[in-house]
């Protein structure tokens, strides 16, 4: 599995870009994993419509980006930015070890989120492609994620099908 992070660099290898998926943008936009400096592109500000995201301070996002960085074979987060670099759109997988299915990955899909004048131009999609390609690439069997009943359709266009019932335990 490639493991080229370094703290200034993406948070895993760019080699797990699906080429298709980038090829496939608007004009001016990319498709890469997120970087340490995001902190000044919009990352947070994206997840503000998915979410509370809270009053996270730079030494935070760093402190968490640091930490995410040495497990670079299990968190994998990639955006999409318009042609000023700004974020537009970002998601995430988390690579899951098993004992059963013959050791299998399973890989979690969380924290999907496009901005709010960019919803509707299948940048949502094009961000779930992107996930799922990683999860192809670095092995895992399935990916799965929770989501509201008012996303279920979104997620049945990505690929998706409903599969069990999430239950929750909240501290
Ligand atoms: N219900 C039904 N269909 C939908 C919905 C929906 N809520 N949202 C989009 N679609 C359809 C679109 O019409 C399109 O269909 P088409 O191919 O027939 O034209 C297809 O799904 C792809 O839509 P996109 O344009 O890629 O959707 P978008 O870029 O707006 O992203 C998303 C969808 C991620 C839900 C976005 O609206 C968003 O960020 N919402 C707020 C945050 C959120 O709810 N995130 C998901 C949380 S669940 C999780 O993170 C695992």
């Amino acid at each position: 599995m490639p493991s080229t992070t370094t703290s200034s660099g993406p948070l895993f290898s760019p080699e797990l870009i699906s080429p298709a998926v980038a090829a496939s943008l608007p004009e001016g936009h990319s498709l890469r994993p997120i970087q340490r400096t995001d902190f000044d592109a919009g990352f947070l500000d994206v997840l503000r419509v998915l979410t509370t995201v809270g009053d996270v301070t730079r030494e935070q996002w760093e402190a968490r980006y640091d930490w995410m960085a040495t497990r670079a074979d299990e968190y994998f987060l990639l955006c999409i930015t318009d042609p000023t670099g700004k974020i537009v759109s970002t998601g995430a997988l988390i690579v899951e070890r098993k004992f059963i299915h013959n050791l299998g990955l399973v890989g979690h899909i969380e924290d999907i989120a496009v901005a709010r004048d960019q919803q509707g131009k299948k940048l949502g999609l094009k961000i779930i492609q992107a996930l799922d390609y990683v999860a192809q690439q670095v092995g895992c069997y399935k990916t799965i994620l929770d989501c509201s009943e008012a996303n279920e359709g979104f997620y049945v266009k990505c690929g998706f099908k409903r599969a069990g019932l999430e239950m929750a335990h909240y501290f």
